[in-house]
């Protein structure tokens, strides 16, 4: 809602010139410092999943993580991650993606999902739709069903949506805050 949406905005501090010159970092650090925007928003996640239908949440390492989480347990679907290269054990299914400069490959268990679970993809920020492209690459390679891809913040104008749009399917992305 746009009640939320200004909850949450109020909370995220622009960076210029981080991580490097001409580039505006979103911090996400005081709205998840603040104890009503961080619930407000895991709830909201929570809650989008239910009605998704989802049975796993998926995170993207590393932001994706502090939302996935708990909105997984919040939501009481089972929590899956999806890793940078090297960290997880086992029979992988791996994902090269594009970045700024150079790519690089996430990873995640083979055995992550059952067949036809239906599950939903959480990320902070929608940039670019590389890293959430090589994520739904992963998902559907498992086997399972993408529900749907929540993220708290999309950037429009870097046009991740049209990136993604063959890849969901009738599956929503949704974000609450759009830049
Ligand atoms: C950031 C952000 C998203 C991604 C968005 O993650 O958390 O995951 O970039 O960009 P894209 O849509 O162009 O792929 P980053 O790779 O910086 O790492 P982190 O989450 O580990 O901080
Ligand atoms: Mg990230």
């Amino acid at each position: 809602s746009t009640d939320l949406a200004a909850l949450l905005a109020a909370k995220i501090r622009d960076v210029p010139d981080y991580p490097k010159p001409g580039v505006v970092f979103k911090d996400i650090a005081p709205l998840l410092g603040d104890a009503e925007a961080f619930a407000a928003l895991v709830d909201h996640l929570a809650a989008r999943s239910r009605e998704l239908g989802a049975t796993k949440i998926v995170g993207l390492e590393a932001r994706g993580f502090i939302l996935a989480a708990p909105a997984a347990y919040a939501a009481g679907a089972g929590f899956v991650p999806v890793r940078k290269e090297g960290k997880l054990p086992g029979e992988l299914h791996r994902q090269a993606y594009e970045l700024e400069y150079g790519s690089a490959v996430i990873e995640v268990q083979t055995d992550a999902f059952a067949p036809g679970e239906r599950v939903l993809v959480v990320d902070d920020v929608l940039a670019t739709g590389g890293t959430v492209e090589a994520a739904l690459e992963l998902i559907q390679r498992c086997g399972a069903e993408v529900a749907g891809v929540e993220v708290m913040m999309e950037l429009g104008f870097l046009g991740g949506r049209a990136r993604l749009a063959p890849l969901l399917g009738d599956a929503p992305l949704e974000t609450v805050i759009a830049v």
